[in-house]
């Protein structure tokens, strides 16, 4: 029996980069995942790979914005229906708007908070109860270096990941008596769309360097919790 065996997973923003490394790293262990994100198309694209990846996977595909609550609430409820329970919940959607402050408008503000942290919340007051229910559980955070490493025409994004950096701390504080184990994950730069087509910038971490550490997470022994991470790229380009 591993750490994994009959375990249900939701994975916010699955159905691409980082999100979707984490789903296939879940699935290829046996766990039964729920991705979601908000386009339709690239949803199903995804789930197709991730059952050509894996023959019988147990893979359900689920549009829900994370900034919308009554949405999370509903597709919670569909994947506790469809697999039978709910013991992990990585919270990956985010969303970057990179300008300076003054030409930012308080849409493109709201769009980063909305998605980054108060999707968090929302996704993290969804999950609580089910994960109550199987007796503990896991809540992984995908948040970012630039949580602690502020910069230049980022202010929405980095002050997003610093208020997510928080608000998980606070969350593993209050939830680790009853086994639920909260972790913050905070990459540097990965080779995503995240920020535009991804280049050959082959020093970035890969999604599945990030996928390792939450499937590492997951199989901690229970008696401690590595509560934060932070993984960077090896050999980024010098500075000096
Ligand atoms: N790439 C990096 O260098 C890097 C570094 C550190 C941390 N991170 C963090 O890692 C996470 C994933 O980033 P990534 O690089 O994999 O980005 P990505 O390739 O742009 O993927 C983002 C995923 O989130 C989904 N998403 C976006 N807005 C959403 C919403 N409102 N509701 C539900 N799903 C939503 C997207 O699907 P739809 O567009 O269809 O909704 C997509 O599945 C983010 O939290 C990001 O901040 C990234």
């Amino acid at each position: 029996m591993t750490a994994f065996d009959g375990k249900v997973a939701m994975v916010t923003g699955g159905s691409r980069g980082i999100g979707l490394a984490i789903a296939r790293a879940l699935v290829e262990r046996g766990v039964h995942v729920a991705i979601t994100a908000t386009s339709d198309a690239t949803l199903r694209a995804a789930a197709d790979e991730l059952r050509g990846a894996v023959r019988g996977a147990g893979v359900l595909p689920l549009r829900a914005d994370v900034r919308q609550p009554d949405e999370i609430g509903r597709v919670m409820h569909a994947a506790v229906e469809r697999f039978g329970g709910l013991d992990v919940l990585v919270n990956n959607a985010g969303v970057g708007v990179f300008r300076p402050v003054a030409d930012m408008t308080l849409d493109q503000w709201r769009q980063v908070i909305d998605t980054n942290l108060t999707g968090v919340f929302s996704c993290c007051r969804a999950a609580l109860p089910w994960l109550r229910r199987r007796g503990g559980g896991w809540i992984i955070n995908i948040s970012s270096l630039s949580g602690t490493n502020p910069f230049p025409d980022a202010a929405a994004y980095c002050a997003s990941k610093a208020g997510l950096d928080a608000f998980s701390e606070a969350l593993m504080q209050e939830v680790r008596h009853e086994g639920i184990r909260v972790a913050c994950v905070a990459p540097g730069s990965v080779r995503t769309d995240f920020n535009g087509p991804a280049s050959g910038d082959d020093w970035k971490l890969a999604p599945a360097d990030v996928a390792q550490v939450v499937v590492d997470l997951i199989a901690h022994p229970a008696r401690s919790l590595p509560s934060r991470v932070e993984i960077r790229p090896s050999k980024p380009p010098r500075k000096h």
